[in-house]
Order: C-alpha cells, then sequence, then structure tokens
C-alpha cells in the first residue's frame, strides 16, 4: 500500500518556490476532486468548471477518469487493485500539477473511502477539496449517458460500481453538490464560491 508523503518529505531542487509559482499564476493551486457514481455528473461539472475558470484567467486542467484510462491507466481494469493503482496515480499527477501552481479538477468514480483518503495524503489535506457529486443510483440508472447500466444490469460489465461493485458514500467532504436538485450552473458556482471563500484567488 503506497505511504502519502506529506510536502516536506518531498525533494525539491532548483529555485523556484510554489510562492513564485502563485505570484505567477495568481491563484492557489488546489485539487477539486469529483467522487461519485458513473452518470451524476462529475466530468459535465468539471468541464463548465473549468470553462468558467479560465475564462477568469485561472490556470487549470481537467484529470477525468475515462480520459486518463485510455493513457496513463490504459493497463488497468475495475477491481479494486486497479481503481487503487489508478487513483494513486492521478493524485500524484494532480499533486504534481497543483506544485506547478495549476488548479486541477480530478473526476474519478474513486469509489471507496481509503482510496479518497490516499489521494488526500498524496496530495495534502490543505489543497485537496473532496467534492461529493451526489445522485441516487437511480437517477444515474435512468439517466444512463453512456448505456453503461443497461449492460451492466444485464450482467455484460462485472464489478460496475453501483450495480456490482460499491460506493462509499463520502463521510464529510468539504462540498456535496446534488446535481438531481441543481442545475449545471448552480453547480459550479457552489464549487466557485467555496474557492473564493478558500483564497482562490493570491495578490500578485
Ligand atoms: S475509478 O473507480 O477507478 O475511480 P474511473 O473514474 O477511473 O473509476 O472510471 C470510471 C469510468 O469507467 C465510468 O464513467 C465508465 O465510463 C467506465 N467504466 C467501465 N467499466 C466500469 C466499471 N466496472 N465500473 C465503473 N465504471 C466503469
Amino acid at each position: 500500500m503506497e505511504e502519502p508523503c506529506s510536502p516536506v518529505q518531498r525533494f525539491r531542487g532548483g529555485t523556484i518556490t510554489l510562492e513564485d509559482r502563485m505570484r505567477m499564476h495568481r491563484q492557489k493551486p488546489v485539487t477539486i476532486w469529483l467522487t461519485g457514481l458513473s452518470g451524476a455528473g462529475k466530468s459535465t461539472i468539471a468541464f463548465e468548471l473549468e470553462r468558467q475558470l479560465v475564462a477568469q484567467g485561472h490556470a487549470c486542467y481537467v484529470l477525468d477518469g475515462d480520459n486518463v484510462r485510455h493513457g496513463l491507466g490504459s493497463d488497468l481494469g475495475f477491481d479494486p487493485r486497479d481503481r487503487h493503482e489508478n487513483i494513486r496515480r492521478v493524485a500524484h499527477v494532480a499533486q504534481l500539477m497543483n506544485d506547478a501552481g495549476l488548479i486541477v479538477i480530478a473526476a474519478l468514480i474513486s469509489p471507496m473511502h481509503a482510496d479518497r483518503a490516499m489521494a488526500r495524503g498524496i496530495i495534502g489535506a490543505g489543497s485537496f477539496i473532496e467534492t461529493y457529486v451526489s445522485a441516487s443510483l437511480a437517477t444515474c440508472a435512468g439517466r444512463d449517458p453512456k448505456g453503461l447500466y443497461a449492460k451492466a444490469l444485464a450482467g455484460e460489465i462485472p464489478a460496475f460500481t453501483g450495480i456490482s461493485a460499491p460506493y462509499e458514500t463520502p463521510v464529510n467532504p468539504e462540498l456535496v453538490i446534488d446535481t438531481a436538485s441543481l442545475t449545471l450552473s448552480d453547480s459550479v458556482a457552489r464549487i466557485f464560491s467555496y474557492l473564493r471563500q478558500h483564497s482562490l484567488a493570491v495578490a500578485a
């Protein structure tokens, strides 16, 4: 099992500090970690949040589960061990991007408490904004944007989250976004308001 490293334990070289990069980008680099069932709206929120952040001059990047599994995680499947490894890799990439000064939006099902805690440890508690994108299984299965729930219910996809594999609801996330009752723009506005309250912008 991966030992999360604290920022002080990380090797650093060179003369450019995180504070230099924060001043350069005029922002505090954090990772907004979106967790929730497939079809809850994680990717939709992630890309709209990214669009609005970029429109306001912020430097940010989306690490989306479906996308990163084409490259960084192309050797991984969906058993617990592979999901753990997928989340570990994405968390390390997010930490590096934060260290480079970027705001990261990670959208992964990340169904297990322990794996989300690992991600928090890798990224650093002060930089990790666990955001539960909440929608019931019935809502997500009813939306079924990729037709995966129908296949999972027909037994064609093994270990499908919510059907034949667990999803552990976050206990104490920084944010909860209920996409069954909020519009996309309200969902993104909630995240913005959290970021503003927690000093998204840094004076140059
Ligand atoms: S995680 O569990 O490791 O965090 P991740 O977010 O990367 O998952 O990938 C989830 C996406 O993979 C889903 O949105 C869906 O498109 C696809 N997928 C394929 N098989 C499964 C499965 N068995 N369970 C969940 N998602 C799956």
